[in-house]
């Protein structure tokens, strides 16, 4: 089947969850999801403009809001809880992160290097959690940066030597990756019915995605100026989700399979290739193990 991202399969009778979604990439891919149809429940931190967006832009459209901070395992607990009342999900959409940060190394509540802690252990006990009333797809956000850094497990959390937020922002990806394939390859030993799927945005920014009041005008408009100048490397955060959309809803698509933009940075969504580390089934089992560890969530399957 050739995917068009602008002519989605009906998604009526699906229930969508996305973190993150008031604002960036988790916006657009709830808009795309409930204009195909599905249920939508978006996360946010209490952010409560893209609901009203959504609302306006597919008014037959069904969605509800829940509050989430990665930053804190007391709130993914309330949230997994509110999210499972909610009946079945289809496809959980581990979209919220941490895409920036400061050159101190800071913490979660929890007392978790903030990248790391945030984006890549907050989805793992989310998903954890989560499992028992997921029916369908998981879909993680991955990253290009892991092209840019090699982890080292053994101090993942930089808590020894100089702390560089570009790097924790790059192993915090790495880990999503090696969780995306490590659980595609337990939900396939345990004969799970359920996929995990990765996906990539490319380079994606708010000033050349379509305009939503209250949703792509959150930084500042000098930047968003700025930004349209990358056009022909960075698209906007609606393309952005177009590699995540099909990865969530693509009858063809597959667990273990990983999705991003055709060039790399901008384009249409088509299957990629993951760097080589956190592919690899070792470095999967090891970030598996210390995710147990750090959230105290035991993930059995
Ligand atoms: N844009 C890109 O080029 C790019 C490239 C590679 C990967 N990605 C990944 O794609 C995903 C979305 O990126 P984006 O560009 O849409 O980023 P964004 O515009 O910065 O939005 C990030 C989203 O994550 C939420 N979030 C941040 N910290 C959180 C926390 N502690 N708890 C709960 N939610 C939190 C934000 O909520 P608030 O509004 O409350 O802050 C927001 O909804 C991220 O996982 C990012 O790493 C993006």
């Amino acid at each position: 089947m050739i995917w068009d991202p602008r002519h989605l399969p009906s998604q009526v009778g699906k229930t969508v969850v996305v973190t993150g979604a008031g604002r960036g990439i988790g916006y657009f891919a709830a808009e795309q999801l409930a204009a195909a149809g599905a249920r939508v429940i978006l996360t946010t931190r209490g952010e409560t403009a893209a609901i009203d967006q959504l609302r306006s832009r597919v008014p037959s459209g069904s969605c509800e809001l829940v509050t989430l901070e990665l930053g804190s395992l007391a709130s993914i607990r309330t949230a997994a809880t509110a999210l499972a009342a909610l009946g079945p999900i289809d496809v959980l959409v581990n979209n919220a992160g941490k895409t920036s940060g400061s050159r101190r190394r800071e913490v979660t509540s929890d007392g978790l290097e903030i990248m790391v802690g945030t984006n890549a252990y907050g989805p793992f006990a989310l998903t954890a959690l989560l499992f028992p009333s997921i029916t369908g797809r998981i879909i993680n956000l991955g990253s290009l940066s892991t092209r840019l850094a090699t982890a080292d497990l053994s101090d993942f959390e930089q808590a020894r030597g100089r702390y560089s937020v570009s790097r924790a922002y790059a192993y915090s990806k790495h880990g999503v990756h090696a969780f995306s394939f490590e659980l595609d390859r337990r939900l396939s030993a345990s004969g799970s019915s359920v996929s995990s799927i990765l996906a990539h945005p490319g380079w994606a920014v708010n000033g050349n995605s379509s305009a939503r009041p209250g949703v792509t005008d959150r930084n500042s408009a000098l930047q968003r100026i700025a930004e349209r100048a990358l056009r022909p490397v960075a698209h906007g955060k609606d393309r952005g989700a177009w590699p995540v959309v099909r990865a969530a809803i693509d009858p063809d698509a597959a667990g273990g399979e990983f999705y991003g933009p055709a060039r790399s940075v901008t384009g249409p969504p088509v299957l990629t290739k993951p760097v080589a580390q956190s592919a690899d089934p070792a470095f999967g089992a090891e970030f598996w193990r210390l995710a147990e560890a750090a959230t105290g969530v035991s993930f059995e399957l």
